[in-house]
């Protein structure tokens, strides 16, 4: 009669030297992109209440963090603009000497041989009604005429020298007319990051403040409802189909499920952003000691790792990185 029990994985975990050596998921800082906000026409950073420890920059202090990120070896940055002026079609979007056009070349100009720099393509920082895109004459959002300005915001960031730009709007071909207008303008390596699986989410709450979007309603007639699966397979094909250099499915951690599924029938890489919500959530119970704030932080990355993520958008990603080193 052998000794029972005769399987113990508890041998697997029995030492942190032994867990390091069987863990199946590793955190990477190359892996990691740093979300970044910067506003027209201020002079000191302006810290965002809802999300302690992250600020909307100048223009040089925004170059400091770029520095900073490269130095700790992140992968990438994905910048967003805050514009002085908003107005129905987000004119400041497509200004070539935007908030966003210049915080592009400062970036490029100081750390983009160093790590991949992106854009948000988005019109809600630009729009004084907050929507993602313009608006047709019975108050809905007007898809095509929002694909004419997604296509011209693409051109003029790539003037300003972006790497990636990352269409977040949800518009349906937004993918297809932003890779024509790219090209017609001579921006073949300009690559996509589709928000390819975006759903319309509560966790955005705290990226409302980062922005100073006037959204008044919600985004539910373009944003996928959190109920669905099938339709993020769909965008996913589409996408492809349409030029996405990499994916993303957003947010992140209440949808593992979907990363995973996505993760499973990608022919491109996929990312997950970790967003606002996420992030605001594990400061404040870290504030009040209700939980152990590092511990979790990691948890919820190497989750999203294991989940299928590939490339992670996060606020903590300098933090991380660091710690990773
Ligand atoms: C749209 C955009 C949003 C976020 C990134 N891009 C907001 C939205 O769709 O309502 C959210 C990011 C976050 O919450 O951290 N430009």
């Amino acid at each position: 009669m052998s000794a029972y029990p005769s399987v113990r994985p508890r041998r697997l975990r029995n030492s942190p030297a032994m867990r390091r050596l069987v863990a199946q998921t590793r955190l990477h800082p190359a892996e990691l992109i740093l979300p970044l906000f910067v506003r027209e026409g201020i002079t000191e950073p302006k810290p965002i209440d809802s999300m302690p420890g992250v600020v909307q920059h100048t223009r040089d202090t925004l170059r400091k963090a770029a520095v900073e990120a490269a130095e700790a070896g992140l992968g990438g940055l994905m910048l967003f603009g805050v514009p002085a002026v908003q107005d129905a079609v987000g004119s400041e979007g497509t200004n070539p000497d935007g908030i966003l056009q210049q915080a592009i070349r400062d970036v490029v100009g100081e750390v983009g041989d160093a790590l991949v720099v992106m854009s948000d393509l988005c019109l809600d920082e630009y729009t004084d009604h907050g929507h993602c895109g313009v608006l047709a004459a019975d108050g809905s959002v007007d898809n095509d005429a929002t694909l004419a300005r997604y296509a011209e915001m693409a051109v003029v960031q790539a003037d300003a020298g972006v790497h990636l730009v990352g269409p977040s709007g949800m518009m349906d071909g937004q993918i297809g007319v932003i890779r024509r207008a790219l090209d017609a303008a001579g921006h073949q390596e300009t690559g996509i990051l589709a928000y390819t699986a975006k759903y319309a989410s509560a966790f955005y709450g705290p990226f409302r403040e980062a922005v100073g979007s006037s959204l008044k309603g919600d985004r539910k007639t373009y944003q996928q409802d959190p109920a669905n699966t099938r339709e993020s397979l769909r965008e996913l094909e589409q996408d492809v189909a349409e030029g996405a250099d990499l994916v993303m499915v957003k947010p992140a951690m209440a949808y593992l499920d979907i990363l995973r599924q996505v993760a499973d029938a990608s022919p491109v890489p996929v990312a997950t952003y970790q967003v606002s919500g996420e992030y605001a959530m594990v400061e404040a119970a870290a504030a009040r000691g209700w939980i152990d704030r590092e511990r979790m932080i990691m948890e919820t990355l190497t989750s999203l790792r294991r989940a299928g993520a590939e490339q992670i958008l996060t606020y903590w990603a300098v933090e991380v990185a660091r710690q990773l080193h």
